[in-house]
């Protein structure tokens, strides 16, 4: 397995999300949990999460909590995994993603993820969508505080424009540690964001770096470039996709979710493809 890093952190260069093992049409525990041990049993040390990855108010952490159990049950050692997780999107219920950025409900949120993930200061934690309501300053000077008070060791955004990214770097005090915006063969849009991460030397981590969870089993069918790669190489459209995301620069750290050993297995295969300059000009013009 390959490595990047996180400020001084060393991760596997291709992670796992947590979301499709906890939002609608969730699998049985017992499939996420075996998903998760297969991700480590493959050498993967970065787990994407979020206290709303759940379905209504009755579940909030469901994924948080998966993957607490998950690290406890596993016969091997944990002590180099990190868990990053979010706070500032609420579940209410009916499919709903709500914002909220005060100050107040993220010191909450993170006291809440710690008690789930079980931890004394959590690895990685990240702001999970800007809240218009909400000046973005005071939403990561309460990121800040939390850094300050040592509840996280590193702290991160999501959704994130160009602008965001260079405020959130100036209130933090030059300790952003990532950037967590969608990215993938069919959402190219983050690329300002991607670039300005390698200029600032702070990791990006594409979500829905597949299309997503009703559209990752279409990426070959999708996007001809990748199927004729994938064809090439004898792997699947899914593990080019991931290959070519960490080709583009040293700072991209994707994260697939699964909820399968088995993709969580081929995903992680991805670290160790390896393109040709050639293969991934074809895929990058696609
Ligand atoms: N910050 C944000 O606002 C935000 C938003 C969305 C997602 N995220 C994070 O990003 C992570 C990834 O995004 P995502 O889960 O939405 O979408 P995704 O990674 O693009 O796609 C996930 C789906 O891909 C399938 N899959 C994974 N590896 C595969 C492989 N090698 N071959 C075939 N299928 C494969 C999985 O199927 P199975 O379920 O059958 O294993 C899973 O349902 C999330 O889990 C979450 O941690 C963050």
């Amino acid at each position: 397995m390959q490595h990047r890093t996180i400020r001084s952190t060393t991760v596997s260069a291709i992670g796992l999300g947590g979301m499709p093992m906890s939002i609608e049409g969730r699998p049985e525990p017992e499939r996420s949990v075996a998903a998760i041990h297969a991700a480590l049993d493959a050498g993967v040390t970065l787990i994407d999460t979020a206290d709303a990855y759940h379905l209504d108010s009755s579940d909030v952490g469901h994924n948080e909590l998966l993957i607490a159990e998950a690290l406890a049950t596993y016969g091997g050692d944990v002590s180099g995994v990190l868990v990053a997780t979010k706070g500032g999107h609420t579940r209410p219920g009916g499919g709903a993603w709500d914002i909220d950025g005060s100050p107040e409900h993220l010191k909450a949120a993170c006291d809440d993820s710690l008690k789930r993930l079980g931890v004394e200061a959590i690895g990685l934690y990240q702001h999970h969508r800007p809240d218009p309501d909400v000046p973005y300053a005071e939403t990561i000077g309460a990121l800040g505080e939390l850094l300050d008070d040592g509840k996280i060791r590193m702290a991160g955004i999501s959704n994130a424009d160009p602008g965001q990214i260079r405020e959130a770097q100036t209130i933090l005090g030059g300790r952003l540690a990532s950037v967590q915006n969608q990215f993938s063969p069919a959402f190219r849009s983050s690329k300002p964001e991607l670039d300005l991460c390698a200029e600032m030397g702070v990791a990006f981590l594409p979500w829905s770096p597949l299309g997503g969870i009703s559209d990752a089993a279409e990426l070959g069918s999708r996007h001809a470039a990748v199927a004729e790669v994938a064809a090439d190489r004898g792997v699947s459209p899914q593990q080019v996709t991931l290959a070519w995301l960490l080709a583009l620069s040293p700072v991209v750290i994707p994260i697939p979710g699964a909820s399968r050993p088995e993709t969580a297995r081929d995903s992680a295969a991805a670290a160790d493809l390896g393109l040709t300059p050639d293969e991934v000009a074809r895929l990058s013009a696609a």
